[in-house]
Protein backbone atom coordinates (compact mmCIF):
# COMPACT_ATOMS: atom_id res chain seq x y z
CA UNK A 1 0.00 0.00 0.00
CA UNK A 2 2.54 2.53 1.17
CA UNK A 3 4.79 1.48 -1.89
CA UNK A 4 1.68 1.95 -4.24
CA UNK A 5 2.02 5.77 -3.09
CA UNK A 6 5.25 6.33 -2.43
CA UNK A 7 5.70 5.46 -6.35
CA UNK A 8 3.13 8.22 -7.23
CA UNK A 9 4.75 11.49 -5.32
CA UNK A 10 4.35 14.10 -8.01
CA UNK A 11 3.54 17.61 -6.88
CA UNK A 12 -0.45 17.96 -6.68
CA UNK A 13 -2.39 20.38 -5.96
CA UNK A 14 -4.66 18.17 -3.96
CA UNK A 15 -4.26 14.84 -3.11
CA UNK A 16 -6.99 12.63 -1.68
CA UNK A 17 -4.86 11.51 1.87
CA UNK A 18 -1.56 9.72 2.02
CA UNK A 19 -2.49 6.33 3.55
CA UNK A 20 -0.01 4.22 6.18
CA UNK A 21 0.37 0.29 5.57
CA UNK A 22 -2.66 -0.25 7.96
CA UNK A 23 -5.05 1.49 5.68
CA UNK A 24 -5.30 5.05 7.98
CA UNK A 25 -5.55 7.97 5.62
CA UNK A 26 -4.25 10.57 7.55
CA UNK A 27 -5.56 14.04 7.32
CA UNK A 28 -5.54 15.24 11.07
CA UNK A 29 -1.74 17.32 11.80
CA UNK A 30 -1.54 18.13 15.09
CA UNK A 31 1.10 21.16 15.82
CA UNK A 32 2.64 21.37 19.01
CA UNK A 33 3.75 25.53 18.37
CA UNK A 34 5.81 25.67 21.99
CA UNK A 35 7.44 23.52 25.19
CA UNK A 36 6.57 26.14 27.57
CA UNK A 37 3.46 26.27 29.18
CA UNK A 38 2.52 28.57 32.33
CA UNK A 39 0.93 25.46 34.22
CA UNK A 40 2.89 22.59 35.52
CA UNK A 41 0.23 19.99 35.17
CA UNK A 42 0.96 16.84 37.76
CA UNK A 43 0.52 14.24 34.35
CA UNK A 44 2.62 16.59 32.11
CA UNK A 45 5.10 18.65 33.19
CA UNK A 46 8.10 17.19 35.63
CA UNK A 47 7.91 19.52 38.70
CA UNK A 48 11.65 20.21 39.35
CA UNK A 49 12.60 23.70 36.90
CA UNK A 50 12.28 23.33 33.36
CA UNK A 51 15.12 23.58 31.03
CA UNK A 52 12.87 25.39 27.28
CA UNK A 53 13.87 24.68 24.11
CA UNK A 54 16.18 27.61 23.30
CA UNK A 55 14.40 30.15 20.50
CA UNK A 56 16.16 29.02 17.48
CA UNK A 57 15.42 25.42 17.66
CA UNK A 58 11.96 26.19 17.97
CA UNK A 59 10.12 26.49 14.73
CA UNK A 60 8.95 30.16 13.32
CA UNK A 61 5.55 30.61 12.12
CA UNK A 62 7.02 30.45 8.61
CA UNK A 63 8.48 27.45 8.63
CA UNK A 64 5.22 25.81 10.40
CA UNK A 65 3.26 27.31 7.23
CA UNK A 66 5.35 26.04 5.40
CA UNK A 67 5.01 22.64 6.67
CA UNK A 68 1.21 22.60 6.96
CA UNK A 69 1.32 23.94 3.19
CA UNK A 70 3.32 20.89 2.26
CA UNK A 71 0.71 18.66 4.51
CA UNK A 72 -2.42 20.28 2.66
CA UNK A 73 -1.16 19.90 -0.41
CA UNK A 74 -0.88 15.57 0.67
CA UNK A 75 -4.38 15.61 1.69
CA UNK A 76 -3.81 16.91 5.48
CA UNK A 77 -6.90 19.06 6.10
CA UNK A 78 -7.85 19.46 9.73
CA UNK A 79 -4.87 20.79 11.97
CA UNK A 80 -5.10 21.34 15.75
CA UNK A 81 -2.70 24.13 17.33
CA UNK A 82 -1.28 22.25 20.83
CA UNK A 83 1.80 23.15 23.13
CA UNK A 84 2.78 23.25 25.91
CA UNK A 85 0.43 25.93 26.44
CA UNK A 86 -0.01 27.65 22.43
CA UNK A 87 -1.60 30.63 23.71
CA UNK A 88 1.71 31.57 25.43
CA UNK A 89 3.66 31.95 22.64
CA UNK A 90 4.37 35.61 21.14
CA UNK A 91 2.79 37.03 18.52
CA UNK A 92 0.56 33.73 18.19
CA UNK A 93 -2.15 35.08 16.16
CA UNK A 94 0.35 35.75 13.41
CA UNK A 95 0.42 32.42 13.27
CA UNK A 96 -3.36 31.86 12.96
CA UNK A 97 -3.06 34.40 10.67
CA UNK A 98 -1.08 31.91 8.37
CA UNK A 99 -2.87 28.63 8.66
CA UNK A 100 -6.22 30.77 8.04
CA UNK A 101 -4.94 31.05 4.52
CA UNK A 102 -3.37 27.72 3.42
CA UNK A 103 -5.67 25.81 0.60
CA UNK A 104 -7.55 23.00 1.61
CA UNK A 105 -7.25 23.58 5.46
CA UNK A 106 -10.72 23.06 6.67
CA UNK A 107 -10.58 22.78 10.22
CA UNK A 108 -8.99 24.78 12.34
CA UNK A 109 -8.52 24.32 16.26
CA UNK A 110 -7.42 24.78 19.79
CA UNK A 111 -6.05 23.15 22.54
CA UNK A 112 -5.50 25.17 25.78
CA UNK A 113 -5.27 25.22 29.41
CA UNK A 114 -7.39 28.22 28.84
CA UNK A 115 -6.07 30.48 31.38
CA UNK A 116 -4.99 33.08 28.64
CA UNK A 117 -8.57 32.93 26.27
CA UNK A 118 -10.17 36.21 28.35
CA UNK A 119 -7.26 38.05 27.87
CA UNK A 120 -7.71 41.26 25.92
CA UNK A 121 -5.52 41.32 23.16
CA UNK A 122 -3.72 45.18 22.92
CA UNK A 123 -2.67 45.47 19.43
CA UNK A 124 -6.32 43.34 18.16
CA UNK A 125 -8.67 46.81 19.83
CA UNK A 126 -8.73 44.82 23.25
CA UNK A 127 -10.77 41.86 22.21
CA UNK A 128 -10.10 38.72 24.11
CA UNK A 129 -7.78 36.12 22.75
CA UNK A 130 -11.10 34.03 22.48
CA UNK A 131 -12.71 36.40 19.81
CA UNK A 132 -9.15 37.01 18.60
CA UNK A 133 -8.95 33.26 17.54
CA UNK A 134 -12.20 32.93 16.27
CA UNK A 135 -11.87 35.83 13.95
CA UNK A 136 -8.71 34.34 12.36
CA UNK A 137 -10.85 31.12 11.31
CA UNK A 138 -10.46 29.03 14.42
CA UNK A 139 -13.23 26.92 15.11
CA UNK A 140 -12.59 23.99 18.09
CA UNK A 141 -11.34 25.06 21.18
CA UNK A 142 -10.23 22.25 23.66
CA UNK A 143 -10.14 23.19 27.10
CA UNK A 144 -8.21 21.41 30.24
CA UNK A 145 -10.21 21.22 33.13
CA UNK A 146 -10.01 18.48 35.95
CA UNK A 147 -12.28 19.79 38.74
CA UNK A 148 -13.84 22.69 39.87
CA UNK A 149 -12.44 22.58 43.30
CA UNK A 150 -9.99 25.63 43.62
CA UNK A 151 -7.79 23.83 45.80
CA UNK A 152 -7.38 20.49 43.62
CA UNK A 153 -7.11 22.77 40.28
CA UNK A 154 -3.97 23.91 42.15
CA UNK A 155 -2.61 20.65 43.19
CA UNK A 156 -3.29 19.14 39.47
CA UNK A 157 -1.76 22.15 37.75
CA UNK A 158 0.80 24.24 40.20
CA UNK A 159 -0.96 27.45 39.58
CA UNK A 160 -4.20 28.99 41.12
CA UNK A 161 -5.52 29.43 37.73
CA UNK A 162 -9.02 28.36 38.37
CA UNK A 163 -11.50 31.46 38.34
CA UNK A 164 -9.04 32.46 35.17
CA UNK A 165 -9.63 29.29 33.12
CA UNK A 166 -13.39 29.31 34.05
CA UNK A 167 -13.44 33.28 32.38
CA UNK A 168 -11.90 31.68 29.93
CA UNK A 169 -14.33 29.68 28.85
CA UNK A 170 -16.87 31.99 29.32
CA UNK A 171 -15.07 34.01 26.93
CA UNK A 172 -14.61 31.69 24.43
CA UNK A 173 -18.76 31.18 24.56
CA UNK A 174 -19.23 35.12 24.09
CA UNK A 175 -16.86 35.19 21.06
CA UNK A 176 -19.50 32.67 19.68
CA UNK A 177 -18.09 29.14 20.19
CA UNK A 178 -21.11 27.03 20.06
CA UNK A 179 -22.19 23.75 20.94
CA UNK A 180 -20.23 21.25 20.15
CA UNK A 181 -17.18 23.56 19.44
CA UNK A 182 -16.27 23.79 23.25
CA UNK A 183 -14.89 20.41 24.52
CA UNK A 184 -13.74 20.37 27.97
CA UNK A 185 -11.22 17.59 28.62
CA UNK A 186 -10.73 16.03 31.90
CA UNK A 187 -8.10 13.69 32.58
CA UNK A 188 -9.02 11.06 35.26
CA UNK A 189 -7.22 10.71 37.94
CA UNK A 190 -7.84 7.97 41.12
CA UNK A 191 -7.45 10.51 44.60
CA UNK A 192 -7.58 14.00 42.75
CA UNK A 193 -10.53 14.27 40.41
CA UNK A 194 -12.71 11.25 41.03
CA UNK A 195 -15.30 13.25 43.43
CA UNK A 196 -15.52 15.94 40.60
CA UNK A 197 -16.94 13.53 37.40
CA UNK A 198 -20.51 14.55 38.59
CA UNK A 199 -19.61 18.37 38.82
CA UNK A 200 -18.13 18.71 36.21
CA UNK A 201 -21.40 16.94 34.16
CA UNK A 202 -22.84 19.35 35.53
CA UNK A 203 -20.90 22.04 34.71
CA UNK A 204 -21.16 21.34 31.00
CA UNK A 205 -24.40 20.35 30.96
CA UNK A 206 -25.65 23.76 32.17
CA UNK A 207 -23.06 25.51 29.49
CA UNK A 208 -24.13 23.16 26.63
CA UNK A 209 -20.40 22.13 26.29
CA UNK A 210 -19.32 18.81 25.43
CA UNK A 211 -16.73 16.98 28.17
CA UNK A 212 -14.61 14.78 27.62
CA UNK A 213 -12.79 11.89 30.00
CA UNK A 214 -9.25 10.95 29.09
CA UNK A 215 -7.02 8.15 30.97
CA UNK A 216 -3.77 9.05 32.12
CA UNK A 217 -1.47 8.37 29.40
CA UNK A 218 2.37 7.55 30.24
CA UNK A 219 3.74 10.30 28.42
CA UNK A 220 5.61 12.04 30.66
CA UNK A 221 8.44 11.52 33.44
CA UNK A 222 6.70 12.35 36.37
CA UNK A 223 5.65 9.88 39.15
CA UNK A 224 2.23 10.39 39.22
CA UNK A 225 1.94 7.57 36.26
CA UNK A 226 1.41 5.20 38.47
CA UNK A 227 -0.88 2.44 39.01
CA UNK A 228 -2.70 4.22 42.31
CA UNK A 229 -3.40 7.11 39.88
CA UNK A 230 -4.74 5.52 37.16
CA UNK A 231 -8.41 5.81 36.86
CA UNK A 232 -9.58 3.61 34.08
CA UNK A 233 -12.80 4.71 32.21
CA UNK A 234 -14.87 1.52 33.56
CA UNK A 235 -14.49 2.96 36.68
CA UNK A 236 -15.17 5.99 35.78
CA UNK A 237 -18.61 5.23 33.99
CA UNK A 238 -19.63 4.05 37.18
CA UNK A 239 -19.17 6.84 38.87
CA UNK A 240 -20.68 9.14 36.68
CA UNK A 241 -23.92 6.37 36.52
CA UNK A 242 -24.35 6.62 39.96
CA UNK A 243 -24.03 10.56 39.97
CA UNK A 244 -25.81 11.08 36.99
CA UNK A 245 -27.72 8.18 35.38
CA UNK A 246 -27.29 5.39 33.06
CA UNK A 247 -24.55 6.30 30.21
CA UNK A 248 -26.04 5.24 26.55
CA UNK A 249 -23.56 4.21 23.67
CA UNK A 250 -24.14 6.42 20.90
CA UNK A 251 -21.80 5.16 18.00
CA UNK A 252 -22.85 7.15 15.56
CA UNK A 253 -21.50 10.56 17.12
CA UNK A 254 -18.46 11.19 16.37
CA UNK A 255 -15.63 13.92 15.96
CA UNK A 256 -12.68 13.19 14.38
CA UNK A 257 -10.49 11.95 16.92
CA UNK A 258 -10.91 8.55 19.04
CA UNK A 259 -13.27 9.50 21.52
CA UNK A 260 -16.14 6.91 22.67
CA UNK A 261 -19.25 8.77 23.17
CA UNK A 262 -22.19 8.27 25.41
CA UNK A 263 -25.38 10.19 26.31
CA UNK A 264 -27.04 10.60 29.56
CA UNK A 265 -30.50 9.84 29.01
CA UNK A 266 -31.37 11.38 32.37
CA UNK A 267 -29.99 14.63 31.92
CA UNK A 268 -31.90 15.50 28.66
CA UNK A 269 -29.44 13.61 26.20
CA UNK A 270 -26.08 15.52 27.60
CA UNK A 271 -23.02 14.01 25.60
CA UNK A 272 -20.04 12.51 27.22
CA UNK A 273 -16.62 11.33 25.78
CA UNK A 274 -14.38 9.01 26.60
CA UNK A 275 -11.27 8.80 25.22
CA UNK A 276 -9.40 5.40 26.62
CA UNK A 277 -6.18 5.09 25.39
CA UNK A 278 -5.14 2.62 27.86
CA UNK A 279 -8.29 0.41 28.11
CA UNK A 280 -9.85 0.84 24.62
CA UNK A 281 -8.51 -1.92 22.55
CA UNK A 282 -9.72 -0.23 19.60
CA UNK A 283 -8.17 2.97 20.01
CA UNK A 284 -5.86 3.48 17.22
CA UNK A 285 -7.82 1.48 14.73
CA UNK A 286 -9.28 5.06 13.01
CA UNK A 287 -5.87 7.00 13.64
CA UNK A 288 -5.51 9.29 10.96
CA UNK A 289 -2.86 12.27 12.96
CA UNK A 290 0.85 12.93 12.43
CA UNK A 291 1.90 15.20 14.92
CA UNK A 292 4.49 17.90 14.23
CA UNK A 293 6.56 18.96 17.71
CA UNK A 294 7.65 22.46 18.49
CA UNK A 295 11.35 21.82 17.31
CA UNK A 296 10.04 20.18 13.94
CA UNK A 297 10.11 15.93 14.50
CA UNK A 298 7.45 14.79 12.33
CA UNK A 299 5.77 11.80 14.65
CA UNK A 300 3.46 9.20 13.20
CA UNK A 301 2.20 8.61 16.68
CA UNK A 302 1.88 10.12 20.23
CA UNK A 303 2.59 6.54 21.84
CA UNK A 304 6.12 5.54 20.32
CA UNK A 305 9.69 6.88 20.29
CA UNK A 306 9.48 7.09 16.42
CA UNK A 307 10.11 10.65 15.38
CA UNK A 308 11.74 12.60 12.43
CA UNK A 309 13.30 15.59 12.05
CA UNK A 310 11.85 17.55 9.37
CA UNK A 311 13.32 20.93 10.67
CA UNK A 312 17.26 19.74 9.05
CA UNK A 313 16.14 19.32 5.50
CA UNK A 314 13.48 22.45 5.80
CA UNK A 315 16.16 24.61 6.85
CA UNK A 316 19.07 23.10 4.54
CA UNK A 317 16.62 24.32 1.74
CA UNK A 318 14.54 21.17 0.51
CA UNK A 319 12.27 21.60 -2.43
CA UNK A 320 8.01 21.26 -1.93
CA UNK A 321 8.58 17.73 -3.64
CA UNK A 322 11.14 16.77 -0.92
CA UNK A 323 9.40 17.85 2.15
CA UNK A 324 6.41 16.07 0.45
CA UNK A 325 8.60 13.06 0.32
CA UNK A 326 9.32 12.89 3.72
CA UNK A 327 6.16 12.80 5.08
CA UNK A 328 5.24 10.07 2.84
CA UNK A 329 8.39 8.28 4.58
CA UNK A 330 6.83 9.73 8.05
CA UNK A 331 3.74 8.24 7.04
CA UNK A 332 4.73 4.98 5.73
CA UNK A 333 6.56 3.93 9.30
CA UNK A 334 3.29 5.24 11.35
CA UNK A 335 2.74 1.72 13.37
CA UNK A 336 -0.47 -0.08 13.83
CA UNK A 337 -0.66 1.26 17.05
CA UNK A 338 0.72 2.73 20.23
CA UNK A 339 2.84 0.96 22.68
CA UNK A 340 1.25 2.47 26.14
CA UNK A 341 0.25 -0.71 26.89
CA UNK A 342 3.88 -2.16 26.99
CA UNK A 343 5.31 0.29 29.32
CA UNK A 344 6.04 2.99 27.22
CA UNK A 345 8.03 5.21 28.56
CA UNK A 346 8.66 8.29 26.44
CA UNK A 347 11.36 10.01 28.00
CA UNK A 348 10.27 13.17 25.98
CA UNK A 349 7.61 15.58 27.84
CA UNK A 350 3.66 15.73 26.63
CA UNK A 351 4.67 19.35 26.22
CA UNK A 352 6.96 18.84 23.67
CA UNK A 353 4.70 16.08 21.79
CA UNK A 354 1.47 18.04 22.28
CA UNK A 355 -1.31 16.22 23.28
N1 LIG B 1 -2.45 11.74 30.06
C1 LIG B 1 -3.61 12.09 29.50
N2 LIG B 1 -3.86 13.32 29.00
C2 LIG B 1 -2.89 14.24 29.09
N3 LIG B 1 -2.84 15.53 28.71
C3 LIG B 1 -1.64 16.02 29.02
N4 LIG B 1 -0.88 15.06 29.61
C4 LIG B 1 -1.65 13.95 29.67
C5 LIG B 1 -1.45 12.63 30.18
N5 LIG B 1 -0.29 12.26 30.74
C6 LIG B 1 -3.98 16.24 28.09
C7 LIG B 1 -4.30 17.56 28.71
C8 LIG B 1 -4.92 18.32 27.58
C9 LIG B 1 -4.47 17.62 26.33
C10 LIG B 1 -3.71 18.50 25.41
O1 LIG B 1 -3.65 16.55 26.75
O2 LIG B 1 -5.21 17.49 29.73
O3 LIG B 1 -6.32 18.29 27.64
FE1 LIG C 1 0.49 22.97 30.46
FE2 LIG C 1 -1.31 21.45 29.25
FE3 LIG C 1 0.93 20.34 30.18
FE4 LIG C 1 -0.92 21.25 31.86
S1 LIG C 1 -1.18 19.56 30.37
S2 LIG C 1 1.29 21.62 32.01
S3 LIG C 1 -1.72 23.02 30.83
S4 LIG C 1 0.78 21.82 28.56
Amino acid sequence: MAAAFLASREPVAYFPGVQDQFGHLISYLRLSITDRCNERCVYCMPQELQEWLPHGDILSYEEIARLVRVGASLGVNKLRVTGGEPLTRRGVLELFRLLQEIPGIRDLGVSTNGSLLARAVPDHGGRSMAACLRGYGVRTVNISLDTLDPAAYARITGRNFLAQTLAGIAAAQAAGFGPGEIKLNCVLMRGRNEDQLGPLIDFAGERGLLLRFIELMPVSTTDVLSDENFLPIATARRIIEKHSGSLVPAPAFKTNGPAAYYTLPERGGQMIGFIGAMTNLHFCESCNKLRLTCEGKLRPCLGSYLEFDIRAPLRAGASDAELREFFFEVVARKPKEHDFRDNYQPNRKMVAIGG
